[in-house]
């Protein structure tokens, strides 16, 4: 699919901008600061409901504005089809497809579709494990667009859980009147039900991923590897690819008898995928805490390519979003990853100067200033 007309409303520093795109290659260059991420992440937003840079929508809204629209049309072979998002920060986001009355914003996932290369891509192997589970997540809910109905249910789950894990906690402390715990019981099957439904998507997709990112790491970086993606599980070893959701929901159950003490000493709930890791490995190693600067960069580009692959090849190409990563690469990695994504179906990079874009990157041209966006 390629998006061929943006247009933001009261996003970030926008007030009002329209960008006719073409396929192919789209080079946004533009002085630090002049808005040229802003105009991806409002793509990305589509594609995940969410941004790359912050967690919250508060600063995706234009200061002083009280609500920011994205709006998109986008073609998908013969299809064409307008998608529409309003933010409204503190309350309930809207959304419309072709112009038609609302819909759930989730309703939109899967019509833009996005792989997006950024800087803060870094921390998907140095940073937290929630770096990393966001990573996957997001790749599952790309993939098949009902798993945003199984996360914000899990989401849900969870916090209720942890509110009658705090009361118990509490009533302990303060020696009241013990909880009654067959309706922690229910929470725990509730938990392990919609628990066994999103970890089976992660191994699934880390099985068919586990290849692809190899493959993207010989590419960038020859000799260098090979990557293993490692799963780390909370309920302890045992859970793997193939086994099936009664197996891994049997597990997860157990799991949350055997923590439950600690957990109501503490007041969290201990088990379960929001406790999870990738392991991101590199030949013996653990890539955090052990690989150079460059190395860490490779795994993250691989990890991207592997998730460009892998949506290619489910059949519906996404638009491919480079934001300002040339200018971390050493020349050799920049021209490996320019030949790679070159033939993709539509290709949206920005960078500060236009002379950190490879050549093979040659296509359509703006320039991003003082809040307009010009082709040139
Ligand atoms: N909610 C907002 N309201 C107004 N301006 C914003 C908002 N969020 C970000 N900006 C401004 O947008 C600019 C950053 O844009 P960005 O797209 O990140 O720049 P770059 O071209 O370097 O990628 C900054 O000047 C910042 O102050
Ligand atoms: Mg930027």
């Amino acid at each position: 699919m390629h998006v061929t007309h943006l247009s933001l409303a009261d996003f970030r520093s926008y007030a009002r901008v329209e960008v006719p795109l073409d396929p192919g290659v789209s080079v946004f260059v533009g002085a630090n600061g002049q808005g040229k991420t802003n105009l991806v992440e409002a793509v990305g937003y589509l594609a995940t409901l969410g941004s790359h840079r912050v967690a919250s929508d508060a600063p995706l809204v234009r200061m002083g504005a009280e609500r920011a629209v994205i709006r998109a049309a986008v073609t998908q072979g013969e299809r064409q089809q307008l998608v529409e998002l309003e933010l409204n920060p503190g309350r309930a986001n809207r959304a419309r497809i072709n112009r038609s009355s609302q819909v759930r914003p989730r309703d939109v996932l899967g019509i833009v579709r996005t792989v997006l290369f950024a800087p803060e891509d870094l921390a998907l192997v140095k940073g937290d494990p929630g770096e990393r589970r966001r990573f996957l997540d997001e790749l599952i809910t790309a993939r098949s667009p009902r798993m945003a109905g199984v996360r914000s249910d899990y989401e849900r789950v969870l916090k209720q859980r942890n509110t009658l894990l705090k009361s118990a906690a509490m009533a302990r402390r303060h020696g009241g009147r013990s909880m009654d715990m067959s309706t922690l019981d229910v929470w725990d099957q509730h938990l392990a039900q919609v628990g066994a439904e999103l970890l089976a998507q992660r191994l699934d997709l880390i099985a068919v991923l586990q290849p692809m990112t190899d493959k993207a790491y010989e590419q960038l970086a020859p000799g260098g590897g090979p990557v293993l993606l490692e799963y780390r599980s909370s309920v302890g070893g045992g859970v793997g690819a193939g086994q099936s959701r009664e197996e891994l929901y049997g597990l997860l159950l157990a799991a949350l008898v055997e923590a439950r003490k600690q957990e109501i000493e503490r007041g969290v709930t201990l088990v379960g995928p929001h406790r999870d890791d990738l392991v991101l490995k590199l030949g013996e190693l653990p890539a955090k805490g052990y690989a150079s600067h460059g190395e860490s960069w490779s795994y993250a580009l691989s990890l991207r390519l592997a998730s460009y692959d892998l949506l290619r090849g489910e059949g519906n190409e996404p638009v491919l979003v480079l934001d300002d990563v040339f200018a971390e690469l050493d020349a050799r990695r920049r021209e490996r990853l320019a030949e790679l994504v070159a033939p993709g179906e539509q290709v949206l990079v920005t960078a500060a100067v236009d002379d950190d874009v490879p050549g093979v990157l040659s296509g359509a041209r703006y320039v991003v200033s003082g809040g307009e966006v010009a082709r040139v």
